[in-house]
C-alpha cells in the first residue's frame, strides 16, 4: 500500500530533491489535497508509459496560457502537434544544425568565457547557444534574442507544480506570439524557418491546426528547446569544474558521451512531470481516483539506489540504462537528439580551449524551481 504523506504538496516541491523527505518503504505517495506522487525509477516509468494517465487537463495553467499545444494534449492531437515539429528535430536537420550553426554558436560562447570567472553563468552566458540555435530555426532576427530570453524565461514557471501564473506571464505570452508572427511576415528564416515548415506539414498531411495553434506550437517549442539546455549547460559547467575526473579525458568522444549522460542522470533539468489520472487506478497497490493529479519525480527515478549503486555519485562509467531526463512515454523530448549534439560541441571546445576549468566558489545550492541546475557557484575558465 502507498503511504499518506501529510504534505502540502506545494511546500513539498518547493524543496530541492523532493523526493528524499517522503517514506521509503513505497514508491506512491498519497498527498495532501488527494495529489499522488511518484519516487522510485518502476512507478517514475509506469506513470509516464500509462495509458491512462494524460497531459491534458483544462485547468492547467501552460494550457490556458499557450493554448492547445504539444505538451497538454493527448492522442490524435498530440500525435498531430507530434508530427508538425518532428521535420524540424529529424536527424537529418541536427546534422545541418551540427555543421552549419552550432559551431559558430559554440566559439562564440567559449570565447566570452575564456580567461574569466563568472558568478552568474546561468544569467549571463548559458542562455546564449540554445537561444542562437532555437531563433534561427524559428527564423528570428539574432538582435532579438536578448529579448525573447528576457520574455521566456519566466514562463517557465507555468510549467511548474504549483504553477507561477501572473499578470505579467500572460502579456510575455502575448507579446512573443506578436513577435514570432511579425518575424514571420517579416520573412527572417525564409522557407526552412520553424513556422513555415510546421505549415506546410500541417498542409502536406492534411492536420486541422488554425494559424494560432501553430504559433502556440512554435512558442512550446521555444520554451521547451531553450531554458531546458540553457539550465543543462550550467549543471555542465559545473560537473567539468569540480575537478571529478582530468579535462583531457573528455577529448575522448566516447568518454564525452558518457559524462554528458551521467550529468544529466544526476542534474536532469525537467526534475519534476505533473500528469492526471483520466479514470480511476490502481498504482503500486494504491487507489489513484479519476482526475487526481500525479507527479512523477525524474530527479527520484534518476538517483533511485535499486537501479544506480551509490546513486548521488559522480560516476562516468556507470551503466545508463534506466536514466530517464528526456522521459519516456509519449511525451518523451522529441528535442534530445539536438539537445546532445550542442552538449557535446559544447563539451567539445570547453576541453579544447580551456587549460582547466574550477569552480571557485560553491555554495552548493539548486534552483529547483522551473528548469532546475546548480546555482550559487563561480567557476574560472583558463585558456590554454
Ligand atoms: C537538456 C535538454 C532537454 C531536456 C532534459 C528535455 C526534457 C524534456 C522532457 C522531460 C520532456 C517531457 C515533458 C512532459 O512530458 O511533460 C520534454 C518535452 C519536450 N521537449 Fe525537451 N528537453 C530538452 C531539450 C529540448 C530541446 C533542445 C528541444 C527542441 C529544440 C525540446 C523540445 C521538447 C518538446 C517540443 C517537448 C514536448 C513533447 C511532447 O509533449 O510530446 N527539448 N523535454
Amino acid at each position: 500500500m502507498g503511504g499518506v504523506a501529510a504534505v502540502d504538496p506545494a511546500r513539498l516541491l518547493a524543496q530541492p530533491y523532493w523526493y528524499r523527505t517522503l517514506p521509503t518503504d513505497t514508491d506512491v505517495h498519497r498527498l495532501d489535497d488527494g495529489v499522488f506522487a511518484m519516487t522510485g525509477n518502476g512507478a517514475v516509468q509506469e506513470v509516464l508509459a500509462h495509458p491512462h494517465i494524460v497531459a491534458e487537463h483544462p485547468l492547467k495553467a501552460s494550457a490556458r496560457a499557450f493554448g492547445p499545444n504539444v505538451l497538454d494534449s493527448d492522442g490524435a492531437d498530440h500525435r498531430a502537434f507530434r508530427a508538425l515539429l518532428a521535420p524540424i528535430l529529424s536527424a537529418g536537420r541536427v546534422d545541418e544544425y551540427k555543421r552549419a550553426l552550432m559551431p559558430g554558436l559554440v566559439e562564440a560562447l567559449v570565447d566570452s568565457v575564456l580567461d574569466t570567472e563568472c558568478d552568474d553563468f546561468y544569467d549571463t552566458h548559458a542562455h546564449r547557444v540554445p537561444y542562437g540555435i532555437v531563433c534561427t530555426i524559428l527564423g528570428i532576427d539574432p538582435a532579438l534574442e536578448d529579448r525573447f530570453h528576457t520574455l521566456t524565461r519566466p514562463l517557465a514557471r507555468l510549467l511548474d507544480y504549483p504553477t507561477e501564473e501572473t499578470e505579467q506571464t500572460h502579456t510575455n505570452v502575448t507579446e512573443l506570439l506578436r513577435l514570432i508572427e511579425e518575424q514571420r511576415t517579416a520573412g527572417g528564416g525564409g522557407e526552412r524557418s520553424l513556422l513555415e515548415t510546421i505549415e506546410q506539414t500541417r498542409d502536406r498531411k492534411g492536420i486541422s491546426l488554425t494559424d494560432s495553434e501553430v504559433r502556440s506550437t512554435a512558442l512550446l517549442f521555444f520554451l521547451a528547446g531553450t531554458e531546458t539546455s540553457s539550465a543543462f549547460i550550467t549543471s555542465l559547467v559545473y560537473c567539468m569544474g569540480r575537478g571529478l575526473f582530468g579535462l583531457d579525458e573528455l577529448r575522448d568522444p566516447a568518454v564525452r558521451d558518457d559524462f554528458i549522460e551521467e550529468a544529466l542522470r544526476l542534474y536532469p533539468p525537467v526534475q519534476t512531470i505533473v500528469r492526471f489520472a483520466s479514470e480511476d487506478l490502481t498504482l503500486g497497490g494504491t487507489r489513484v481516483p479519476r482526475h487526481s493529479a500525479v507527479l512523477a519525480s525524474i530527479a527520484g527515478a534518476n538517483r533511485d539506489p535499486r537501479v544506480f549503486p551509490h546513486p548521488d555519485r559522480f560516476d562516468i562509467g556507470r551503466l545508463r540504462k534506466g536514466s530517464i531526463p528526456f522521459a519516456v512515454g509519449a511525451h518523451a523530448c522529441p528535442g534530445a537528439l539536438l539537445a546532445k549534439t550542442e552538449f557535446s560541441l559544447l563539451v567539445e571546445s570547453l576541453v579544447e580551449r580551456c587549460a582547466d576549468i574550477v569552480v571557485t566558489h560553491d555554495r552548493r545550492g539548486v534552483a529547483s524551481q522551473s528548469f532546475s541546475h546548480p546555482s550559487d557557484f563561480a567557476v574560472r575558465f583558463t585558456a590554454k
